[in-house]
């Protein structure tokens, strides 16, 4: 979309983190769409330039930086709120799944670190952007969770443990942040992305055939949902896990 295309800007801003490609950028699209100004993070910085360029430069800023450093996490609220005064929504979306294995020989430190990734950043900047925004003006809050994350996933269980730690949190903060902010969490099946790649590459279609909705997700899916979650639409909705998953979970206690 040129910039010549988009709406009128909505006056709302968002922080997205981990959206120079995938989902995040998914959502960064959607928000920018409907017209918010939008500050996306991730590691690489040229990758995270191209996003930026490709979203549009002029309502979209970069911050790069991993997502648990906490010096990181100050720059971009304080880069959100310099370059649009304001930062109504954080997503967060940065996640890590560097381990495949069984659960008895899980390495406890690879464990803690994608704690401190998946859970504890996400905690940390639902911190900054409460006190640097929303605690006195309000907004919305989005955790991209998991369905790992609402069930056992074989061999990719420090992931799932993580990602429903990120579904309680999502419930602790709509507790704690009501009335002013709603909190809600997106627990999605297979997206096609580079994350998931492995999963689905080579075989789609024998991939897709046990979703009724007979395809994986895109990323434009869980921005649709992340949309709905930051606008009035949703505005009596909080503390909920909306499960974004081509009906996957419909084959529960089939066979
Ligand atoms: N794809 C799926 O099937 C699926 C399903 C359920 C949930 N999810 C969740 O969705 C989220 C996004 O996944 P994705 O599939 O979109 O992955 P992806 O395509 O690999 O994109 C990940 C994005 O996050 C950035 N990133 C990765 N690690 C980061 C870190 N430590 N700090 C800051 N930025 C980081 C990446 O850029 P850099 O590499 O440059 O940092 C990239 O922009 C994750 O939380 C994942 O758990 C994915």
């Amino acid at each position: 979309m040129t910039s010549a295309e988009l709406p009128e800007p909505s006056g709302r801003a968002a922080l997205v983190t981990g959206a120079s490609r995938g989902i995040g950028y998914g959502v960064a699209e959607a928000l920018v769409a409907r017209g918010d100004r939008v500050c996306v993070t991730g590691r690489n910085e040229d990758a995270l330039k191209e996003a930026v360029d490709r979203l549009g430069a002029d309502r979209v800023i970069g911050v790069a930086g991993k997502a648990h450093d906490l010096a990181h996490q100050s720059e971009a609220v304080e880069r959100t709120m310099e370059a649009f005064g304001r930062v109504d929504f954080l997503v967060n979306n940065a996640g890590t799944n560097p381990v495949f294995g069984p659960i008895a020989d899980l390495d406890l430190d690879v464990v803690r670190k994608v704690f401190e990734t998946n859970v504890i950043s996400a905690l940390g900047l639902a911190q900054k952007t409460w006190h640097a925004w929303q605690k006195d003006n309000g907004g919305a809050i989005v955790n991209i969770a998991s369905i790992a994350g609402l069930a056992p996933s074989p061999f990719i269980g420090a992931y799932g443990i993580s990602k429903a730690a990120m579904i309680n949190l999502t419930q602790q903060l709509a507790h704690e942040f009501a009335p002013r902010v709603r909190v809600n969490a997106i627990a999605p099946a297979v997206v096609k992305t580079k994350f998931a790649q492995a999963l689905y590459e080579g075989r789609e279609e024998e991939a897709a055939a046990s979703y009724p909705l007979g395809r994986l997700g895109v990323p434009s899916d869980i921005g649709g949902a992340a949309a709905f979650l930051t606008s009035e639409q949703s505005d009596w909705v909080t503390g909920q896990t909306l499960v974004v998953d081509g009906g996957l979970f419909l084959n529960a206690g089939v066979g």
